[in-house]
């Protein structure tokens, strides 16, 4: 593996879950791997969980740890190509990429979509360019499109906690106030669809994802139909596709709680955090014992570290 961007850099998924509960079993066993090697953690927009168990699996595995809040703390970076920067913009992703390639062997980046032009966001066109300019692995914080480093921790806790072989998993749309882009249900849709679970996805008419994205999944426009013998609830918000970062409804009924929750299989409830309590996700549920939110966060570490220990074997 080179870069870890999407779950198409994985040559098997399955393999990679056994690898993180290895390290989630001992999580200094190869406290030696990372030594003398630096990872650069550059975040272009906020973050708790990401940042912290990213840097928590990089120091178990011996790594020293860079972290830059480049939004706040560097230049403001210019990306497109050809441009006489003499506007706000004040240096180019091509220098930026280059340098801290220099510093780090291994880079990890978040950078959120615009969510203004579809097709400027899901080009990755800032991803392409850090992988293509910095020249060192490239780990996804999150991108415009896709959060893999989630998706790898929402597949470790499915698999420590389903009560049979092929779980039924419904990934369902949850009100917001705000415009949220579609990368972690982008992201845990493409790991679904590579996993042995039965996945469906439920959300209002309009909410629908990019079709390369929801792949084979069924789509159920009734939420409770979808509920329905589910062993797993995925609760997310997201903004249309179609209409691209549109906030189209907002749907309140469409918030999980005990009610709907009663509808499934005994289903464990996951979400990404953060969550907005009472408009996403009911407090009882939140605060219930079906609830897997903070297992799914501790996750984070082990799906961090073995994608690191990974890139590290093979690059080095
Ligand atoms: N789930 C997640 O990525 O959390 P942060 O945005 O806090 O990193």
């Amino acid at each position: 593996m080179r870069h870890f961007i999407s779950v198409n850099d994985v040559e098997d998924i399955s393999l990679l879950v056994k690898e993180a509960l290895t390290h989630k079993a001992n999580p200094y066993l190869h406290k030696e791997l990372g030594k003398n090697r630096t990872i650069g953690l550059i975040f272009l927009n906020p973050s708790l969980r990401t940042r912290i168990s990213t840097q928590k699996a990089a120091q178990n595995l011996g790594m020293n740890v860079i972290v830059m809040n480049m939004d706040k703390e560097g230049w403001a970076l210019e990306t497109q190509d050809g441009v006489v920067m003499n506007h706000n913009t004040v240096e180019h992703i091509r220098e930026a990429a280059a340098v801290m390639g220099q510093y780090c062997d291994i880079i990890g980046v978040r950078s959120f979509p615009r969510l203004v032009d579809r097709n400027e966001d899901y080009s990755e066109d800032f991803f392409n360019k850090f992988i293509k300019y910095s020249g060192v692995p490239i780990v996804s914080l999150e991108s415009a499109t896709r959060h893999p480093l989630q998706s790898l921790a929402d597949l470790i806790t499915i698999e420590e906690h389903k009560p049979k072989p092929r779980p039924k998993v419904v990934l369902t749309w949850a009100p917001h106030i705000k415009s949220l882009p579609q990368a972690v249900p982008n992201s845990f849709a493409e790991w679904m669809n590579k996993a042995d679970v039965d996945f469906v996805i439920t959300h209002p008419e309009g909410y629908e994802l990019a079709p390369e994205f929801a792949g084979a999944a069924k789509v159920e426009y009734e939420q409770e139909k979808a509920l329905e013998g589910a062993d797993f609830v995925y609760v997310k918000n997201w903004s249309s596709y179609k209409d691209y970062g549109k906030v189209i409804t907002m749907d309140s009924y469409w918030m999980i709680d005990n009610e709907l929750l009663a509808l499934t299989n005994k289903a464990k409830v996951m979400h990404c955090l953060p969550v907005r309590r009472g408009v996403e996700l009911a407090d009882e549920v939140l605060d219930g014992v079906d609830s897997l939110v903070i297992p799914e966060a501790a996750n984070r570490v082990w799906s961090a570290q073995a994608v690191l220990a990974k890139l590290i074997r093979d690059n080095f």
